[in-house]
């Protein structure tokens, strides 16, 4: 029996979020969207993730506008996008209404597929999201819900703890599972144990997303795809490999003939592909892409933490001069996260985490010194954590704060309005209140400098002498 699988290819969105800062503009885009759209993706992840922080802090572009080009280009092809549950893209818990806002303008500008994950991986921070995409279908049937499991390691983190919680997310109305391995920490032959017996206990489809830092990726999706996924995130080529994911072209081509034949065109993928090697050649020539990026590295799987958190780490301890405390930080990592309650090591508890464990290391004296992120995890204002965290600790960390035991957003009061009335000046769109909600600072020097574009000023013009070219 002949299984297709189907691909999402992360070009437009993580690909190039792990390999240039995500600082892809809509302008290096736009020329291939229409063979991208006519190539038979599943899906095309474009929005989401760190794109709307880059749009509006680095390439001075409003990312609703690149969702309706992008749209408007590619009418054929799901387009997906990768938000954080109850924090969307911002870096804090937003009320309800905000989020149920955020995910009926995503839909209506053109998202279909909106995979949302939590770093606790509290299902609790998701519910709200589940819900928000499901009344969404009304709008736009091929809408679907997607929760991802934060992958990550650690005693507590066996098959049986991914199983349990991709029931949950099933129970909760999801509409497919991704596994997502951001840390490159999978390995081929767990990939498979994992994937069949997540198979086993849900019947909703079950994709897989993995990087390819530790050089494992491909071996991993495929098999991942001989023990039953359905999905697969790959990027196209030359943004492909490195911190990016499996190359498309290589995993179409490795599946052709088979039973799990993607039924892609590689002929249609290597025009693609000639397209995006312009831009690769590009961005190495202007120092955006550091090869170095390229490379594998297999440090993730030694360490078992994050490559992403291994660096600040280190910078960390070079800045207090403390280079050679390395390794002791590195064996602190897995006791702080074991009094912590076990948060997986994704952005933002990797770095929470991580701090912590420096702290404990450089000033010689456990928890002595805690900040506030610390103590916000401890008192369960970020969710529930995968492990109960031990009372006695809890008291030495925080005093006698109650701890939020209830669903944090329970505790929001709606902030839709509120947030309106801050920035009437700048509302040339309904959608502008989320870009200003997720981020407040960049959000009104974004604003402004789109009114000047508007009326024609130069944001370097001689001010003074009223001279504006135009
Ligand atoms: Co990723």
């Amino acid at each position: 029996m002949s299984k297709k699988i189907q691909i999402t290819e992360t070009v437009l969105r993580d690909a190039h979020q792990s390999l240039i800062a995500t600082r892809m503009p809509i302008e290096d885009m736009l020329p291939i969207l229409d063979k991208l759209d006519k190539v038979g993706f599943y899906s095309l992840e474009c929005w989401g993730g760190a794109t709307f922080d880059s749009c509006i802090r680095f390439l001075d572009e409003d990312p609703w506008e690149r969702l309706r080009i992008i749209r408007k280009n590619c009418p054929n092809t799901r387009l997906q996008m990768l938000f954080r549950g109850q924090n969307m893209l911002g870096y804090r818990h937003y009320a309800d209404d905000v989020l149920e806002y955020f995910v009926q303008r995503s839909v209506a500008n053109g998202i279909d597929v909106i995979r949302i994950f939590d770093a606790l991986n509290d299902i609790k921070n998701l519910e709200t999201a589940i819900k928000a995409a499901k009344a969404a279908k009304k709008e736009n049937k091929n809408v679907e819900a997607q929760v991802a499991i934060s992958y990550t390691t650690g005693e507590v983190f066996t098959t049986q703890y991914y199983v349990d919680y991709a029931k949950r997310i099933e129970e909760a109305g999801a509409d497919s599972i991704c596994i997502k391995d951001m840390a490159a920490l999978l390995t081929p032959y767990y990939t498979a144990e994992l994937v069949g017996a997540i198979k086993k206990a849900v019947s909703i489809p079950v994709q897989l997303h993995t990087h390819y830092t530790s050089g494992l990726a491909s071996m991993c999706l495929l098999k991942g795809i001989e023990a039953g996924c359905d999905r697969i995130d790959t990027a196209m080529s030359p943004l492909a490999n490195g911190t990016s994911h499996a190359p498309t072209e290589s995993m179409v081509a490795a599946l052709q003939g088979t039973e799990y034949d993607t039924g892609l065109d590689l002929i249609k993928l290597s025009e693609i592909r000639d397209y995006f090697m312009t831009l690769r050649e590009k961005y190495i020539k202007s120092g955006l892409l550091d090869t170095k990026m390229l490379a594998t590295d297999a440090k993730a799987l030694i360490y078992q933490v994050p490559g992403g958190m291994l660096s600040n780490l280190l910078k960390q301890l070079k800045d207090a001069g403390k280079e050679d405390k390395l390794t002791e930080v590195l064996e602190e990592v897995p006791r702080v996260r074991k009094d912590a309650g076990y948060p997986p090591l994704v952005t933002p508890t990797s770095q929470i985490v991580g701090t912590q464990a420096a702290f404990n290391i450089i000033l010689g004296e456990r928890y002595k010194m805690c900040n506030d992120q610390f103590k916000n995890l401890v008192a369960g204002k970020y969710g529930t954590t995968p492990v109960p965290i031990d009372p006695e600790f809890r008291k030495r960390i925080i005093g006698d704060t109650e701890p939020v035991t209830c669903r944090p957003a329970d505790l929001l009061e709606p902030e839709l309005d509120k947030l309106r009335e801050k920035i009437p000046e700048w509302i040339e769109q309904e959608e502008d209140v989320l870009t200003y909600a997720q981020f407040p600072e960049v959000a009104p020097v974004f604003f402004k400098k789109r009114r000047d574009k508007k009326i024609g000023i130069n944001p370097s013009a001689d001010i003074k002498n009223k001279v504006h070219p135009v």
